[in-house]
């Protein structure tokens, strides 16, 4: 279970660094855990306030290609796909690679990039519909936290099923009690959320032998 960064050279966001000066309120939690318009496409406040490709997955598409040896003919899966960017980027850097993702919101798969049509499919992290080690790699970028413990774990062994050993899980963590507040007056939508030594029980009780990394609120 390797601890790689390979969202390294992901645009480090604004938000990570200032503390908000109020909490979130429950009705914005709730319209963001919708996963609809307003999560993606509406205000700051309930979500990402305008989620638009613009390339910033490029290079992270090329450190997962190198660093799971990915080539022509191989297939990914990307949980929690939202519109498709990495999938879209990944084929764009990998010519050939059979790239497909999987997320929860109809409104994300009916707004994606037209590149990945026809290769995101809608369903829950639990519950992955596809056949064991059917996949070369899969990766699920800060969608598990989303989720209850026990949901979690149930997704972690879901992923480890489709590509044992060969799949990237990044959640959100932090590592001191400054950066546990700067997490806590942001969050919308994670339910799970932990300190990397917290992260690396839960993934070690779901048998989970893939690489992780965190969303560090730094
Ligand atoms: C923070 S976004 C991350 C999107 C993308 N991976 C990225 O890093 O830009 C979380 C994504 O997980 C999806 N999601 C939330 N809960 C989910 C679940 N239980 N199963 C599948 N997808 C889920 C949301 O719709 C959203 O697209």
């Amino acid at each position: 279970m390797p601890e790689i960064n390979l969202l390294r050279r992901y645009p480090r966001s604004k938000r990570n660094i200032e503390k908000r000066t109020t909490a979130q309120s429950a009705e914005n939690i709730r319209i963001a855990r919708e996963y609809g318009r307003e999560y993606f496409d509406g205000s700051r406040d309930t979500g990402y306030g305008g989620y638009r490709y613009d390339g910033r997955w490029v290079p992270i598409a090329e450190d997962i290609i190198a660093h799971f040896g990915l080539k022509a003919g191989d297939r990914v899966l990307d949980v929690g796909c939202g519109k498709g960017f990495l999938v879209k980027d990944l084929m764009k850097v990998c010519p050939g690679l059979e790239v497909f993702g999987l997320d929860i919101s109809e409104y994300a798969l009916m707004t994606c990039e037209p590149e990945v049509v026809g290769r995101l499919h809608l369903g829950n992290c639990i519950k992955l519909p596809f056949p064991d080690k059917s996949f070369a790699a899969v990766l699920a970028i800060n969608v598990v936290h989303n989720l209850e413990r026990d949901e979690c774990i149930t997704a972690v062994r879901e992923i480890e099923r489709l590509a044992p050993g060969r799949a990237y899980i990044q959640n959100d963590s932090y590592r001191t009690p400054q950066e546990r507040e700067i997490f806590l007056s942001w969050v919308l939508t994670a339910r799970t959320h932990y300190d990397p030594d917290g992260w690396k029980k839960l993934y070690a009780e779901a048998g989970y032998t893939g690489d992780y990394y965190w969303t560090i609120i730094e």
